[in-house]
């Protein structure tokens, strides 16, 4: 299938390829990023599960024709964080986009470029009405990243046993948002 490459000036949002397992195991190691993420108490993980976890993500866009990409550096193509959809029919609340970026590049605005990409493809391309990202509640940085979204608080709610809150914007706040911006 052709899983689209989106690109910005400083980065580019494409499939996941096995290159990326060595920095993707590095990425999920990392106990600062995966703070909020990791409901198992696992730390290190090892290539083998990194590999695991993108053949999860390319066959969701296999099976859904949407999914998650690597966020790449623009210059040397080098993962630097994974963004897009996740969104299983079974114990998931919704259509959810996430992100998750490498330390190294936390605070420069990558996160809430990469996701607005996301989202903009997102509504201009699914026929979804709604796209919602859970977060736990601690984590402050990517609720921050949530509202510059545009995403609203809408409710409570439980993911892999851990509390989460779930934010969400309407096609209609999306589309009020690009008129207002233009
Ligand atoms: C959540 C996460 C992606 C947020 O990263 P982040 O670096 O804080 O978010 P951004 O890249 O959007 O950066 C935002 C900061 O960069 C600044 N910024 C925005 N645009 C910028 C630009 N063009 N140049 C420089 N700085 C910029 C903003 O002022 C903002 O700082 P502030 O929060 O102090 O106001 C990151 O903390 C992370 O990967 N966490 C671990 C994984 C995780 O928990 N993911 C979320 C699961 S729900």
């Amino acid at each position: 299938m052709n899983i689209p490459t989106l690109a910005t000036d400083r980065f580019v949002l494409r499939a996941f390829r096995e290159d990326d397992v060595p920095a993707l195991t590095v990425l999920h190691s990392d106990p600062e990023v995966m703070r909020y993420l990791r409901t198992n108490g696992e730390t290190e993980l090892r290539p083998r599960q990194a590999w695991d976890y993108m053949a999860v993500q390319m066959g969701h866009w296999l099976l859904k024709g949407y999914g998650k990409w690597v966020l790449a550096d623009r210059t040397t193509d080098e993962l630097i964080g994974r963004v897009g959809y996740f969104d299983p029919p079974y114990e998931w609340p919704g259509l959810e986009l996430g992100w998750t970026l490498s330390r190294r590049v936390w605070g420069q605005g990558y996160a809430t470029e990469a996701a607005r990409l996301a989202l903009d493809w997102g509504f201009e391309t699914l026929r979804t009405d709604e796209i919602i990202s859970a977060i736990n509640p601690d984590n402050n940085a990517s609720i921050r990243v949530a509202e510059r979204l545009g995403q609203q608080y809408l409710r409570d709610d439980q993911l892999n046993g851990a509390p989460c809150r779930i934010y969400g914007l309407t096609r209609q706040g999306w589309h009020k948002r690009r008129h207002s911006h233009s």
